[in-house]
C-alpha cells in the first residue's frame, strides 16, 4: 500500500488536526458555561445557574464524543488545555449574549469542519458531523430564545426574577417532534 497514513488511520491528517482543535473548543464552551453558572448562581438567578450547569455538562459530551471518534478512526486524541474563562459579567444580559456568540461560533466551526471534509471526500466524518449540526439548532435556538425574553419582558423591577423563570422553561422541539 503506498499511503502509510492511510493503513494507519481512516481519517486525514488535517481532519484529526480540525477535530483535535473543535475538542478544545468544546471544552472551552464546557468552562464558558460552567463559570456563567457560577455568575447567575451567585446572582440569584437558580433556573439560569441550572441552565448553564446542564449547558456545561452537554459541553463535555459533545468534547467526548469527538474525542472517542478521532480514536476509533485510528488517530491522536488530544486531551486539550483550557485557559481564558470569562468569570465576570457586566449584566445577566451579557451572560446570553455571550452564550449565544459562543454557539454562533460553534456553529461556523463545524461548518467549517464539514467543508474540508467534503473537499477531500471524507464522508465518513461528514455522517458523524450531522449529529453536531443538529445539536447546533438546538444550541442556538434557546440562546436566541432566552434573550427574547430580556426583551419581551424587560430587566425592571421584578424582570429579572420573571426572566430566570422562564429561563427554566426553555426547551427546544425540532419540527420532527424531537
Ligand atoms: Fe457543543
Ligand atoms: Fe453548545
Amino acid at each position: 500500500m503506498k499511503d502509510l497514513m492511510r493503513i494507519k488511520a481512516l481519517i486525514s491528517s488535517d481532519i484529526e488536526s480540525l477535530l483535535n482543535q473543535q475538542i478544545k473548543k468544546e471544552a472551552h464552551s464546557s468552562s464558558i458555561y460552567l463559570a456563567m453558572a457560577a455568575w447567575c448562581d451567585s446572582n440569584g438567578l437558580d433556573n439560569s445557574g441550572e441552565y448553564f450547569f446542564k449547558q456545561s455538562e452537554e459541553e463535555r459530551t459533545h468534547q467526548m464524543k469527538l474525542f472517542k471518534y478521532v480514536l476509533d478512526m485510528g488517530g491522536t486524541a488530544v486531551s486539550p488545555e483550557v485557559t481564558n474563562i470569562k468569570t465576570e459579567y457586566n449584566s445577566y444580559r451579557e451572560v446570553f449574549e455571550d452564550a449565544l456568540d459562543q454557539e454562533i461560533a460553534i456553529t461556523q466551526s463545524f461548518k467549517n469542519i464539514v467543508a474540508r471534509c467534503h473537499k477531500e471526500q471524507d464522508f465518513v466524518t461528514m455522517e458523524f458531523l450531522n449529529w453536531f449540526l443538529k445539536e447546533q439548532r438546538e444550541e442556538e435556538y434557546k440562546d436566541r430564545r432566552a434573550l427574547e425574553l430580556f426583551d419581551l419582558i424587560g430587566e425592571e423591577g421584578t424582570g429579572r426574577w420573571e426572566i430566570d423563570k422562564h429561563v427554566g422553561k426553555i426547551r427546544y422541539s425540532s419540527e420532527a417532534g424531537e
